[in-house]
């Protein structure tokens, strides 16, 4: 067997996973108009892909004002909880599990994706130097300048993630992941470069904290914490990100996660551009007691060599799962990998999205 550490069995929180090659979460942009709802052509992408040790879903909306790209999916409406529940069977059906990342865009917005008359909302209002996929039209444009919330809308924002993960559990979904990557709301709170208030939401990293947490609770109250996973992207600058101590403030974070009996942590330790960033992920391993899920950049062989140092107990892999439906099978027989195409990522038909191919049939793992 190729990339051994890769293939051990795993407790994540209440879950019993068979290896430890996890789908990341992936944007496809491939919901039904209008309404943003899931598909049967999801359901069936989300299958084929049913032998990772699980999959994390695609970014989804908590709210109408939480949507940040076009054609991604929401989980605030009937017909959305129903579009999941469509993806959910399949992948049930096929053996594996599935979490939905829920997420709040924040910042990066624009109004012509929000409900009439409406701007994005952030912590203070403090434009992202970043752009946002509004229509096919436009293309990738400057997100707009958001409205700070106020103090007393916060707990309504607390509310529709709870709101999100009720239906997520009605949909029967394993569990939830928090987006608290890559520059979305969860991480505009939690960073000091997008987050100036003066309320007990800003300011010290205990305030800067508050609102991350509070989401984490309401969300394990739903599942259980067992079932609940956060993500970080601590060194991250997608989304025009900054923070003066990020390997303080992601560390904080971990240990109050961690007090919270949250399942896992989910590290982008690199993405695009970005260096492996080994000190904020020492030091969140260093105080997260739950399972250490590490991403960005790994190959079969790289993966597994992590695992088996101990720095990291499973691997998400992104882009691979693209195109390789059947990546653990790969990793563990040395199969070459498939090239997943750019062009393809974002939005369209089944072309580049369900219609990579399988190399033996589905479940020989
Ligand atoms: C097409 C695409 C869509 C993505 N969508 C999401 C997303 O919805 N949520 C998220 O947390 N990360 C998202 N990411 C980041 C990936 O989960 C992952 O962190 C990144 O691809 C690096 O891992 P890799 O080197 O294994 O691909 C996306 C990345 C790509 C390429």
């Amino acid at each position: 067997m190729a990339n051994e550490a890769l293939f051990d069995k795993l407790e994540i929180g209440d879950l019993d996973v068979p290896h430890r090659v996890l789908m990341a979460p992936l944007t496809r942009s491939r919901a039904s108009q209008p309404g943003d709802v899931p598909t049967a052509m999801n359901a069936t992408y989300y299958a084929q892909r049913a032998t990772a040790g699980l999959i994390v879903s695609e970014a989804t909306s908590v709210s109408p004002l939480g949507k940040a790209y076009a054609f991604i999916p929401g989980m605030h409406t009937d017909e959305q909880e129903a579009g999941w529940k469509l993806v959910v069977d399949a992948v049930h059906e096929a053996g594996g599990l599935l979490l939905l990342q829920l997420f709040h865009g924040g910042r990066v917005g624009h109004h012509d994706l929000l409900p009439a008359g409406e701007v994005p909302v952030a912590p203070s209002a403090l434009r992202a130097a970043t752009q946002t996929y509004v229509s096919a039209d436009s293309g990738m444009i400057d997100v707009d300048e958001p409205r700070a919330l106020e103090t007393s809308e916060i707990a309504g924002v607390v509310e529709e993630f709870r709101a999100a993960a009720e239906r997520a559990k009605r949909a029967g979904f394993d569990g939830i992941e928090l987006h608290g990557a890559n520059g979305y709301l969860l991480d505009q709170f939690t960073r000091d470069g997008s987050n100036k208030r003066t309320d007990e939401y800003g300011g010290s990293l205990e305030n800067r904290l508050r609102f991350p947490l509070e989401v984490a609770r309401a969300v394990a109250e739903v599942f259980g914490p067992g079932r609940v996973g956060y993500r970080v992207s601590p060194s991250g600058g997608f989304n025009d990100m900054q923070d003066s101590d990020p390997v303080g403030t992601f560390a904080a974070l971990a240990d109050a996660l961690s007090q919270l009996d949250l399942a896992y942590i989910h590290v982008v330790e690199a993405f695009g551009p970005v260096e492996r960033d080994e000190a904020s992920a020492e030091a969140i391993r260093n105080v997260f007691d739950g399972t250490y899920i590490a991403n960005g950049g790994y190959t079969g062989e790289t993966g597994s060599a992590r695992v088996g140092s101990g720095k990291a107990d499973a691997i998400a892999y992104g882009t691979p799962f693209i195109s390789n439906p059947d990546l653990p099978l790969r990793l563990k027989t040395d199969a070459p990998l498939a090239e997943a195409d750019p062009a393809t990522f974002y939005g369209g038909t089944e072309v580049g999205y369900s219609d990579y191919p399988d190399l033996t049939a589905s479940g020989a793992l």
